[in-house]
């Protein structure tokens, strides 16, 4: 296992000359007698001056005035500090006044180390990379019941999920609106062309690979969406009582970080080269043609990564990209899918259990299996988004610390 490095891999910062007068960040010193001075860009203090002219209370956000016509050289005329109230003063050149409690200040300190707490406490966790070797480690359970009926459990799991990309739930009924209620926990659920809960069986003349009894290689679900299901849930209702239907998953992020260290030119062609996922054909009544273009691993605008797509039945015919890139994107993609298989994890779900993993960063399969009258495999799959998930961890975390 490891943590998720911050490394600028697709953003190169502009190579500037000699810095010009409004490049220079102009901070206003504040010494906190309880800790650390902290320092603020003085254009920063102005666009986020708290007085009722520039700050709606009610709805916790700036008004947007200040912006019709936005004084870039506005500057401090005179600052203080209040060390009994905590508050610090500015007086700008543009007429205004303004006034921060150290409260506020001290949440939004622009010092690396609050930067970083900030995004680790509320924006999202940090993400811990793991091998199928560590996988009997990271693997946590959480029972039903408990997230029906607690908001720590519930806590919990979602932060664990958030971590790690995998939770397992346990002893849930074996009835059809387990993931709805799981869902509502959290908030609502994902709808996409197969509706909000599908069934996955084996069914014979099926329209999608998923739903026949042949081994399911690992893929992400969906990328041939734009806004990709973030988390899937998966109720195991009746499980095969042959040896197949065995669950595979990795965490594609862990290979993907693997690649950059080992063959950095091969992780630059699966991150450079758009692919065209597709998907085509109907659900009841609805017909569908679904495709999105973008490449296997996706960066964030600092270098880490954000999404995965892969899965050979979606991958498109159609490769819109000029034929010199083809053949490196194979090799690359060779490169990736044996690494991931080899990083995976095996274990077989049982009846009432509701695996849940995150979409955007694991690759998740099955093992083919025999079906017969009397040997049935069902799963129940449903989706939730992250924004979703993410907003429910705050809204948790913010009413524990209130309690
Ligand atoms: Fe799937
Ligand atoms: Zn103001």
């Amino acid at each position: 296992m490891f943590q998720a490095e911050r490394r600028d891999v697709a953003y190169q910062p502009p190579k500037l000359s000699a810095p010009k007068e409004q490049d220079q960040p102009r901070l206003v010193h504040v010494p906190d007698p309880d800790r650390e001075d902290m320092y603020f860009p003085d254009i920063w203090l102005r666009d986020n001056c708290l007085c009722k002219e520039c700050f709606l209370p009610q709805t916790l956000s700036r008004l947007p005035q200040l912006w019709n016509n936005l004084d870039t050289s506005v500057r401090v005329l005179r600052h203080s500090v209040d060390r009994d109230q905590k508050i610090l003063f500015i007086e700008w050149s543009d007429g205004h006044a303004s006034q921060y409690p150290f409260s506020w200040l001290r949440e939004r300190d622009f010092s690396p180390a609050n930067r970083q707490r900030y995004l680790r406490e509320c924006y999202r966790p940090e993400q811990i990379l793991w091998s199928g070797q560590d996988f009997e480690q990271i693997r946590q359970v959480f029972y039903y019941e408990e997230l029906i009926s607690c908001d720590a459990a519930l806590r919990q799991w979602l932060y664990h999920l958030a971590v790690y990309g995998v939770a397992m739930v346990k002893d849930a009924p074996l009835e059809m609106d387990v993931l709805r209620r799981l869902s509502n926990r959290v908030g609502f659920m994902r709808r996409t062309t197969y509706g909000e809960e599908f069934s996955v069986r084996a069914q014979p003349g099926a329209s999608n690979y998923a739903y026949l009894a042949a081994p399911l290689p690992l893929h992400t679900d969906m990328p041939y969406l734009e806004y990709l299901p973030g988390v899937t849930m998966l109720h195991t209702l009746e499980q095969s009582a042959s040896p197949g239907g065995v669950n595979l998953l990795a965490d594609a992020f862990y290979v993907a970080e693997m690649m950059r260290d080992r063959y950095p030119e091969q992780f630059r062609v699966l991150c450079q080269t758009p692919v065209d996922w597709a998907d085509i054909g109907s659900d009841g009544d609805l017909k569908f043609h679904n495709i999105w273009r973008a490449p296997v691993i996706n960066l964030d605008a600092e270098g880490q990564c954000m999404r995965i797509n892969h899965s050979i039945p979606q991958r498109d015919s159609h490769f819109s990209v000029p034929v010199e890139q083809v053949r490196p994107w194979y090799e690359a993609m060779a490169t990736f899918v044996g690494l991931a298989h080899e990083h995976s994890s095996r274990f077989k779900t049982t009846p009432g259990d509701v695996l849940t993993f995150n979409n955007l960063r694991l690759v998740h399969g099955r093992t083919g299996y025999d079906d017969t009258e009397h040997n049935v495999r069902h799963i129940l799959g449903a989706f939730i988004d992250w924004d979703i998930v993410y907003s429910r961890l705050r809204v948790l975390r913010n009413a524990r610390q209130l309690t």
